[in-house]
């Protein structure tokens, strides 16, 4: 058994994802385009701001690569009938990238701290680029859902829980700019710039807040738990702590913004 599984719910990943697509419009709000680039988005889920990018691309095109099947099939039927052969979907993983000098570019947002090893990543995305390439990402980072991971764990840890999430190790990596900057430049980058910004971001009820963290942030934690009634019980205990929060609700979100070139 893999220790953790690729797919998502991406039905629910798409009508949910609002935080992702307005972080990741911002983060594509500052790059520089020609509009004739060839592009990889790194871990595109379901497509939402590939489409954004194949817009400012309108003699270019995007390779949009993410390991979720589930994530590419929905992408694809938004997306094909808009954008035609100007995208391509591959199904790979960012560390192993079938792609050599391929790409002008790499735009990434929310997915690298879903990828463990960031010195495979940034070897593997370098190795993509063509020379005068960039990368420009977003992921989580810093102290990212500090609140949350450290309440899931304590439940993980208590005798309901562990007999399924005893010992289970997160399944994200959030990094430190200093981090970041140190394994971008070891993989080969220049002219490296990383840093961390808060995003709190607040759900106006708790089944709002409750029917995200199940989607988009715990689902591993909870697939590892065999029984829906135990998982609902999980997610309520959260969103019962969450309720007594400043503001209720509310995602203590950090985002580490990397910003890199190929000489
Ligand atoms: C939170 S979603 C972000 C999707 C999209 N970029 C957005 O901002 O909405 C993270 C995506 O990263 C993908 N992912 C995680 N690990 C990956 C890997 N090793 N290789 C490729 N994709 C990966 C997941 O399947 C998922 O679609």
């Amino acid at each position: 058994m893999t220790p953790y599984s690729r797919e998502w719910d991406s039905s629910a990943y798409h009508r949910l994802s609002g935080p992702q697509l307005s972080w990741g419009k911002k983060v594509l709000a500052r790059v520089k385009l020609h509009g004739d680039e060839t592009l990889l988005d790194a871990g595109c889920g379901t497509g939402r701001l590939t489409a954004d990018l194949l817009e400012a691309l309108p003699h270019g095109r995007v390779i949009a690569v993410d390991l979720s099947q589930n994530m590419l099939r929905t992408a694809r039927e938004h997306l094909a009938p808009r954008f035609g052969d100007r995208v391509l979907w591959v199904n790979a993983d960012l560390q192993a990238l079938p792609f050599k000098r391929a790409f002008d570019g790499i735009f990434s947002t929310a997915s690298f701290h879903w990828v463990l090893d960031h010195d495979k990543l940034f070897r593997s995305l370098y190795g993509a680029l063509r020379p005068g390439g960039w990368l420009r990402a977003q992921c989580g980072g810093g102290p990212n859902l500090e609140r949350l991971r450290k309440r899931a764990a304590a439940l993980a840890a208590s005798p309901k829980y562990s007999p399924f999430l005893g010992g289970y190790a997160e399944p994200w990596t959030y990094s430190d700019a200093e981090t970041a900057a140190e394994r971008l430049r070891r993989a080969g980058f220049v002219a490296v710039d990383t840093g961390l910004e808060p995003a709190l971001t607040v759900f106006e009820e708790a089944g709002k807040y409750s029917e995200f963290v199940r989607t988009v942030i715990l689902h591993r934690h909870l697939e590892r738990i065999p029984d829906a009634g135990l998982r609902d019980e999980f997610l309520e205990e959260l969103t019962r702590q969450a309720a007594a929060d400043d503001p209720p609700y509310s995602l203590d979100y950090w985002r580490l913004n990397l910003s890199a070139d190929m000489p």
